[in-house]
């Protein structure tokens, strides 16, 4: 079963490496995040299959690395200066600043609706280039990576001679000044994109945003993210960015924060090559664009069926690598009962939750908001027992929770019985998996095992194939719990039959089923079963 609430997967992360918020030792830089040893791998397996299924698995695409930095133009044309905004409040009681269409008339901080009218905020970060900080110096981080591949149309058509219909793809930081950024890796001021920019014929931009959005949802169903699980939404004609003729956002159900876009495939007509091209009036352009004055060169292709030079339409499917990495993890999470715990030792744990909640539900000591939230989610945990157990440790990370007296008691009677009783296991697609492959020897202290053993990680791991790591800091089952925690598909054994016969026991992350396989045909095994 995924995870039923996003703190499961927050604990992990933050737990086992995944993610680290930025800066950490001077207090850190709200709403940005760095990737750990396991982040960074999963990160990487994420944009390496995006860019397998979008590059190299079709004949009509090529790939751009556009830098972040960009001239000011770029943003002057693509109507970023102007259009890039959120409207903002600020509380007048508490000073607090948020985003006026997030909050309802009411300060979320201290509920005072006395709050200012709302007034534009333009989200792009602003930095010089340069030794002298004047006008002509100015510049912002990208906010987007889209508009590097249209300044670079030309260049990618004159250097591949493509025909229409193609696309160009783009992985790469795209820097947000968010005015609120929350819910972990949900909303963020920097970030991974990745987008695709497809070059039509004008006329058959319809076919193609409905053939992207066919094939944006079968990634997304191959990376482990259920279509049950998200929701297309054709956003209404008011409210479509300003660039827009149709968009498909894909909403994906997050635990506690519902359904919410994960990745949006805009159909955007002739606006952006038209918008950046020099001669606009000669053009015969559909869209409204700005009158550029500043580029040098026709954004056009020549048609060679009607001899004619056209500006090609755009279809845009543009995802974050957060959001993804985020419904990843999700998707993937699970705590499974190994075996049913004793009556009694359950009764306990009822027990002291019940006392827990009671005294949560009076606390003085939290407000009224996480005092609500708590025993909301504590009732529900307790309706769901033994299979609930395991929520109790992220019960007890709420705000608040540590306030609580008995938190220490509940968590003496739970945990000892959740370790016991219940695995945290990562049900990931293995080649998505941070570590492909974990290797143990039965014992720590016999030579022939660990050198048998250390050997077999560097064989699979040399030539790039796979990461495998060596552990022997722990009994086998503790091993293969922790491997399981983070989506290692295979854990590997040797023991003392391994000596005689040259096998070792791979142990299956999901069915748990063990069998030996010979260590020469190890890497051929595991390579057949990374899919
Ligand atoms: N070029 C089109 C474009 O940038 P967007 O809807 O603004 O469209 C595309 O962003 C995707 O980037 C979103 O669907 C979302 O997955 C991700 N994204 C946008 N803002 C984000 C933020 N502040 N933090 C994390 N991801 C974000």
């Amino acid at each position: 079963m995924p995870a039923t609430s996003l703190d499961q997967v927050v604990s992990l992360a933050k737990r086992r490496g995944f993610i680290f918020p930025s800066s950490e030792i001077y207090g850190g830089l709200q709403g940005v995040f760095d990737y750990g040893p396991l982040g960074v791998e999963l990160k990487n397996n994420i944009m390496q299959d995006w860019w397998r299924a979008n590059v190299y698995e079709r004949d009509d695409m090529e790939g751009l690395d556009a830098a972040i930095l960009m001239n000011r133009l770029v943003w002057k044309y693509s109507g970023h200066e102007e259009t890039f905004v959120d409207p903002m409040v600020d509380c007048r009681n508490c000073k607090s600043r948020w985003r006026a269409d997030q909050i309802h008339g009411q300060c979320p901080n201290c509920g005072s609706a006395d709050l200012t009218e709302p007034r534009p905020f333009n989200m792009m970060f602003k930095t010089a280039v340069g030794p002298i900080a004047d006008a002509d110096a100015f510049a912002y981080l990208r906010p987007e990576t889209a508009q590097g591949i249209f300044v670079n149309f030309a260049n990618v058509l004159s250097t591949t001679s493509r025909k229409l219909p193609f696309g160009i793809a783009q992985i790469g930081k795209g820097f947000r000044n968010e005015i609120n950024p929350r819910n972990f890796l949900f909303r963020v001021r920097e970030f991974d994109m990745l987008e695709i920019e497809y070059f039509v014929m004008p006329g058959t931009e319809d076919e193609w945003h409905q053939r992207w959005l066919d094939d944006r949802l079968r990634w997304w169903a191959s990376i482990g993210v259920s279509r049950e699980r998200i929701q297309v939404y054709d956003v209404p004609k008011a409210d479509l960015a300003h660039y827009s003729k149709r968009t498909f956002d894909l909403m994906y159900n997050y635990p506690t924060l519902g359904y919410q876009e994960i990745e949006g495939i805009a159909s955007r007509s002739d606006f952006d090559l038209g918008s950046h091209s020099k001669d606009q009036d000669s053009l015969g352009l559909s869209a409204r664009v700005s009158p550029n004055s500043h580029s040098t060169t026709r954004l056009t292709y020549f048609d060679p069926t009607s001899n004619k030079h056209v500006v090609p339409f755009v279809v845009e499917p543009s995802a974050g690598v957060g959001r993804c990495f985020l419904a990843v993890l999700c998707e993937a999470y699970d705590e499974q009962m190994v075996k049913p715990p004793a009556d009694e030792k359950l009764a306990a744990v009822s027990d002291a939750l019940a006392a827990y909640l009671k005294s949560a539900g009076k606390s003085e000591k939290i407000s009224a908001e996480a005092r609500e939230a708590l025993v909301a989610r504590g009732e529900a945990i307790a309706t769901d027992l033994p299979s609930a157990l395991p929520q109790v440790e992220s019960l007890l990370a709420m705000v608040g929770a540590d306030q609580i007296e008995l938190g220490k008691k509940l968590r003496g009677q739970a945990q000892p019985l959740t370790d016991e009783h219940f695995r945290t296991v990562l049900h990931l697609r293995p080649r998505l998996a941070p570590i492909k492959a974990a290797v143990f020897p039965l014992k720590r202290n016999h030579e022939g095992l660990v050198s048998l053993a250390k050997g077999i990680r560097k064989s699979l791991q040399s030539g790039g194939r796979m990461r495998a790591v060596y552990d022997d800091t722990g009994a086998i089952g503790k091993l293969y719990r922790r491997q399981d925690e983070i989506g290692t598909p295979f854990c590997l054994t040797v023991d003392f039959q391994s000596l005689e016969d040259q096998t070792v026991t791979v142990r299956d992350r999901d069915t748990m089923a063990q069998e030996r396989v010979l260590v020469a045909e190890l890497q051929g095994y595991l390579e057949e079963r990374l899919v």
